[in-house]
């Protein structure tokens, strides 16, 4: 039996990157799969591309950062499947800026996003969770494991998303049946994101860049974003059963260093 068989899987940010890569895998897997992102127009793409494929889809335009956007959007949740089984976290968005220069503008939109709008979508998650249980699964990164001196609002909310994801997995072990609550911290990841920021280089300051990610990975490259799914596919599957709290990195070894 495929690995998702039956479950309502909704995924953040799905319109693109890893995003994306986890909708199409929860597809294959059997799952009927709701993608949320504020691109409506890939978003929308993507899921009727999965859906041509047989897949069962709907998308959802939600701005993670909303509160009320969550509500209608689990409301809509509610009303097609009558429960979710695993939430995927995955919207963020990353601007650069060192603790000198990051301006409290980008400062709050990070949060915002990668933050808030991981504690929103939690929260907006376990009431359709309550009948069945599920899977939470937060996208950190290895920057909310140790520090970026160019990435300080990112690292903040990242490192906020390590630790709630602790606590909501506390929270989620109470439940009955269980709420199980688990983050992913990646390395670098060949997606828009992180081609946005290298591209952003003149040549050969993005090809020195691309090198230097390359050289202290010990696995010598950047990760696909097919190289997440691993990770995620087990988080959402029974097979993680026993697992919560937990922080699953999948850098190629950037942090055992
Ligand atoms: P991406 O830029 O390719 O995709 C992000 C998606 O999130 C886009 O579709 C975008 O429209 C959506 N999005 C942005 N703001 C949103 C909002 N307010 N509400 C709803 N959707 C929103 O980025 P990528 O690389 O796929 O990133 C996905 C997640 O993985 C992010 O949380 C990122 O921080 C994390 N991550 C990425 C790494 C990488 O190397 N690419 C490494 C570690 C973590």
């Amino acid at each position: 039996m495929p690995r998702l068989q039956d479950k309502i899987v909704m995924v953040t940010g799905a319109a693109s990157g890893l995003g994306a890569a986890f909708s199409r895998a929860a597809a294959e897997a059997g799952a009927a799969v709701v993608l949320a992102d504020i691109d409506a127009h890939a978003g929308q793409a993507l899921c009727e591309a999965l859906a041509a494929a047989g897949a069962d889809t709907l998308f959802l335009h939600l701005d993670v950062a909303r509160e009320t956007a969550w509500q209608e959007a689990m409301a809509e949740v509610e009303r097609r499947h009558g429960r979710l089984d695993v939430l995927v976290n995955n919207a963020g968005i990353a601007l650069r800026g060192s603790i000198a220069d990051c301006s409290l503008a980008d400062w709050q939109r990070t949060l915002d996003v990668n933050l808030t709008g991981v504690f929103l979508g939690c929260r907006a998650a376990l009431p359709l969770m309550r009948e069945g249980g599920g899977s939470i699964i937060n996208v950190s990164s290895i920057y909310g494991l140790v520090g970026g001196d160019q990435v300080a609002a990112y690292c903040a909310a990242k490192g906020g998303v390590t630790l709630l994801t602790r606590s909501a997995a506390l929270h989620g072990a109470k439940c009955s049946p269980p709420v199980r609550v688990n983050s992913i911290h990646p390395g670098f990841v060949e997606t828009p994101m992180v081609l946005r920021s290298i591209g952003a280089l003149d040549a050969g300051a993005a090809a020195a860049a691309r090198a230097r990610i390359e050289g202290i990975t010990p696995l010598g490259r950047l990760a696909t974003p097919d190289d997440i799914v691993g990770a995620f596919l087990l988080l959402a599957s029974d097979e993680a059963r026993y697992i919560t709290g937990a922080q699953f990195t999948v850098d190629g070894g950037l942090t055992a260093q």
